[in-house]
């Protein structure tokens, strides 16, 4: 049987995060990108990730490069390229740089691995899925974003660490932008089915929503620049949904065509991953305050759009 092949592009702290996920969970093929500046930095990690192998008993052709050809035909795309924050900036603040650095990267991935699923890693999240989408040119089934599995694995971790309870049995929903809008949802939120206003008041609920939405900028904060052990985590279940046709519901940040009232933005909502990327978007009834604040999250992703499409006018209009 032929082995998935993983493209990672950008071999930094949640590229390279992302290929060890991956290779644990032996999914296949693995081959990570960088600049030429730092083709031996990637090269050298690779090497070292391989030789992991035998001792943790996974097969798998591991390498990196810094040229797209070694990347052909790859089933999936995992894109983090780009400068991840400092403290005192916003996910937002690297709009200019990164988007210059995915829609490059995106045109790339469309010419050597056309009939890829692209993940998109690089923030600001929301605008960098549009940014690939309008590049690449690929159906919107085969862009999707990391944003929710990270966010949602955030408040399932303050949950379990409130109530000393397995993560295992932790059930979330989170919708909306991968920003400081983002909506988790605790009227959704259980535990092994046991409503979570069981084991948490609603005053202590809505600090651990708080603590979630900023749960990024706290480890900014705290290492100096961001996340990548969990990003990358996140990356690698969405990878592993579609490599394995697993039909998981995942949140992503999914192309909307009228779902939740949204037109025409990827925007983070319960999406069905399998072999054919996104396969289908989850609509759960919203009560009026829930509904509120997921519009607020996507007047803030449609303003950072807006800023692309302004600065970027080529990317106004679709590619193809
Ligand atoms: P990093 O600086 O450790 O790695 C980025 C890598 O991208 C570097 O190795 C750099 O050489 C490479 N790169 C730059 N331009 C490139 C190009 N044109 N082609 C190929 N590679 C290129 O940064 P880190 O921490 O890995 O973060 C990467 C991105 O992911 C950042 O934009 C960060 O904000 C974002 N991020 C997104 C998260 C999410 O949940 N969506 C979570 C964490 C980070
Ligand atoms: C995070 O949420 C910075 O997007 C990154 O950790």
């Amino acid at each position: 049987m032929r082995r998935a092949k993983i493209s990672i592009i950008g071999g930094g702290n949640v590229g390279a995060s992302c290929a060890l996920w991956a290779a644990e969970k032996e999914l296949g093929d693995i081959v990570v990108l960088d600049i030429p500046k730092a083709e031996d930095l990637v090269k050298g990690k690779m090497l070292d990730l391989a030789q992991c192998g035998p001792v943790e008993l996974f097969d798998a052709n591991i390498i990196g490069t810094a040229d797209y050809a070694d990347t052909a035909g790859s089933d999936v795309v995992i894109v983090t390229a780009g400068i991840p924050r400092k403290p005192g900036m916003s996910r937002d603040d690297l709009i200019a740089t990164n988007v210059k650095i995915v829609k490059s990267v995106a045109e790339q991935v469309a010419s050597h691995s056309p009939d890829a699923v692209m993940i998109i890693v690089s923030n600001p999240l929301d605008a960098m899925v549009f940014t690939a989408w309008r590049a690449s040119g690929f159906p919107t089934n085969r862009i999707v974003g990391q944003a929710g599995c990270l966010d949602v694995a955030r408040f399932k971790t303050f949950i379990a660490m409130e109530t000393g309870f397995s993560v295992e049995d932790i059930n979330a929903l989170l919708l909306g932008g991968h920003g400081d809008t983002m909506v988790p949802l605790a009227r959704y939120t259980n535990i092994s089915g046991v409503p979570i206003s069981k084991f948490i008041s609603d005053d202590r609920m809505n600090e651990i929503i708080e603590r979630t939405k900023k749960g990024g900028g706290e480890i900014v904060k705290l290492m100096g620049t961001s996340a990548y052990y969990a990003p990358a985590s996140g990356s690698v279940s969405m990878a592993e949904a579609i490599i394995k046709d697993k039909k998981r519901i995942l949140p992503c940040a999914a192309y909307c065509d009228g779902e939740y009232g949204i037109n025409g933005y990827f925007v983070g909502v319960p999406a069905v991953l399998g072999s054919g990327g996104v396969e289908q978007i989850i609509e759960v009834d919203l009560n009026d305050d829930e509904k509120s604040l997921m519009d607020n999250s996507v007047e803030a992703v449609k303003e950072l759009v807006e800023i692309v499409k302004q600065t970027f006018p080529e990317l106004a209009e679709a590619a193809v």
